[in-house]
């Protein structure tokens, strides 16, 4: 087995050896940022260098940086999400571009005194080309050069092949990126970037853009390289594991959780399952509460995300019958195995083992009686748990919105996030900003696909009542960066030329590029105008006027009108083609539908 200890050893060594400086890894909470909670990617910290500010170390840089991403927490126990992953990167400010950039990548791939894959198992993708940028023949001219065959490089879009800006502006551009043959059979010669046996294991992002807030990308002072690679995901292909939880990021953190419970990880899938979660989330809360800049358990901001992570671990440890007190032990677990490569978790271990076990204690002494309003809100409330009742079991017995949904999924019911989210505005006066990171209703991020996404979610919507009646409800909605998800009332199964009307009514809109804009209107103007959404939306008020998005223009009639916070593109052709993936019950009455969207072919 390769330990992470030499992967990461491994990657430092080398580009030492090609003259860059190794930098530490930033905290996880970022610094003068308000758009995320979290540290996202390693270029995150580096955006003032990328953008010309000189950086102290020099022009070129390594580290391994702690990154937290929880807009799939809900995924968390498959094979490839995590909350908390290690990203391993090497920077160019404005020295090195595409040539040194490739052909290190290729060097520490493939050279036996480094990783010593075979050329037989890596393919690459290169930027396909577009009207923003010209189609990178010089990159695979490069991967050819070094022996890559031309059928194992393929070209894609920007959806595929284009990384940043981290917000709605900043430094971007094409990357390009590198796949793993993780199948048990001899690689196909030819790249299928389709099969999923091929998995991404590198990016090298050419950051030369500067997005503007207008849309348009104004080439950088500097040419720059920012490239990532996620451990987790090396440490499985390497190791020919199905995933990072059976390699030594997690064996000893699962061995623990077997010996607490008296269970095997491999018993069956649940136990497989929860153990996972457990695994994961208490290696974030380690992560947060020994981070440099360590916050503890609260009800907002990285307090919040923190509290969720461990009331849900206890929860998943009460499923697998652990029966006494046990995050205190995992978290001297976590600290043990990661504080060689990160000293500030040995340095806080006091607070973080102190901090899990207070926070265990917390929420252990009103569980039982939480348990019991749970089954009386149940009786009350039947196949929909009100948006009220999840504030209220939060704010009396510190169950977490994710606590109670996956307490009521499991009994096949739903809860309204989206009313849950209203109630807790209502008390916490967040602000607009903070409030539309932070909850799964919210918007994960400012960047361009969520953006993209969130408006076809308006235009779904919309096009939902259009054909289904206007009796249809958004009851929860979801955005990451791959795909939008909604939920809606709905009694069954939508049929497939159903779907395909809606479908067809969404990319109309798009082709139609109709512009998007916003008015404040007063709760009683947005009535009579027949705007959707929620009125009492506390997060779209501003100065008792809400927001209200407007797609089309007065002349021919709006397409939609809804009540949101936003933010929205100007102009719907910059969607591509919109696609329904999925189609799925949730409840009793409940449905749920998935999809993308192609990135923007005009504006
Ligand atoms: N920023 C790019 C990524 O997150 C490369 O580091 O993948």
């Amino acid at each position: 087995m390769i330990s992470a200890t030499d992967i990461r050893k491994k990657y430092l060594d080398f580009f030492r050896e090609k003259g860059h400086a190794i930098i530490p890894s930033a905290s996880l909470i970022p610094e003068n940022d308000s758009t995320v909670l979290f540290t996202t990617a390693g270029m995150h910290p580096l955006v003032p260098y990328l953008l010309g500010e000189k950086h102290p170390a020099g022009t070129r840089l390594a580290n391994v940086q702690k990154c937290i991403r929880t807009g799939d927490i809900e995924e968390v126990g498959d094979d490839t999400h995590l909350t908390f992953f290690e990203m391993l990167g090497n920077w160019s400010l404005g020295d090195y571009f595409k040539k040194e950039a490739i052909e290190w990548s290729f060097e520490f791939l493939t050279n036996k005194k480094w990783l010593g894959i075979s050329l037989e198992k890596l393919a690459v993708s290169v930027f396909t080309g577009d009207k923003d940028a010209p189609r990178d023949e010089e990159s695979a001219k490069i991967w050819q050069s070094f022996g890559i065959p031309k059928e194992r490089i393929a070209y894609l879009p920007k959806e595929n092949n284009w990384w940043g800006p981290a917000g709605q502006t900043g430094p971007c551009g094409s990357d390009t990126e590198m796949f793993y043959w993780s199948g048990d059979s001899a690689a196909p010669k030819k790249f299928d970037p389709e099969d999923k046996q091929w998995v991404e294991i590198w990016n090298n992002v050419f950051m030369e853009y500067d997005k503007q807030a207008d849309g348009s990308f104004k080439p950088l002072k500097q040419k720059n390289v920012d490239t990532g690679m996620g451990l987790d995901r090396v440490m499985a292909v390497l190791n020919n594991e199905k995933s990072p939880f059976e390699t030594d990021l997690f064996l000893p953190i699962l061995h623990k959780i077997e010996e607490l419970s008296g269970k095997n990880y491999t018993d069956d899938p649940k136990t497989r399952w929860s153990m996972r979660v457990i695994a994961d989330h208490l290696r974030t809360a380690a992560f947060i509460l020994g981070d440099q800049r360590g916050v503890v358990p609260s009800n907002v901001d990285q307090g919040y995300v923190l509290r969720r992570l461990i009331r849900r671990s206890v929860m998943h440890a009460k499923k697998l019958g652990v029966d006494k007190p046990f995050t205190r032990e995992i978290g001297e677990i976590v600290v043990t195995e990661y504080s060689p490569a990160y000293p500030e978790l040995e340095k806080n271990r006091t607070r973080v083992v102190d901090e899990l076990a207070r926070e265990e204690e917390k929420f252990g002494r009103t569980l039982e009686k939480g348990l019991r309003e749970f089954e009386r809100v149940l009786k009350k409330e039947g196949s929909l748990i009100s948006g009220k009742s999840a504030f209220d079991l939060f704010t009396a017995h510190g169950f977490p919105l994710e606590v109670t949904e996956e307490m009521a999924k499991e009994r096949g019911i739903v809860v309204d996030a989206a009313g849950f989210q209203k109630e807790f505005e209502h008390h916490q006066e967040l602000s607009r900003r903070g409030a539309e990171q932070k909850f799964a209703g919210g918007l994960a991020d400012h960047s361009q696909e969520v953006v993209r996404l969130h408006t076809a979610t308006h235009l779904l919507h919309r096009a939902l009542k259009n054909v289904l009646g206007e009796e249809i409800e958004q009851k929860g909605s979801n955005i990451t960066a791959e795909r939008l998800r909604f939920d809606f009332n709905y009694k069954e199964k939508i049929p497939a030329d159903k779907l395909k009307e809606i479908e067809d009514i969404v990319n109309e809109q798009i082709k139609k590029n109709l512009p998007v804009h916003f008015e404040e209107l007063t709760p009683e103007e947005a009535k009579a105008c027949g705007a959707i959404g929620y009125f009492e939306d506390k997060y779209a008020m501003l100065n008792n006027k809400l927001k209200v998005y407007f797609v089309g223009d007065d002349k021919k009639g709006f397409f939609s009108k809804e009540i949101c916070g936003g933010p929205h593109v100007e102009h719907t052709g910059e969607l591509g083609g919109f696609k329904i993936l999925k189609e799925e019950a949730v409840s009793a009455g409940i449905r749920r539908i998935k999809a993308a969207v192609s990135a923007n072919q005009k504006k």
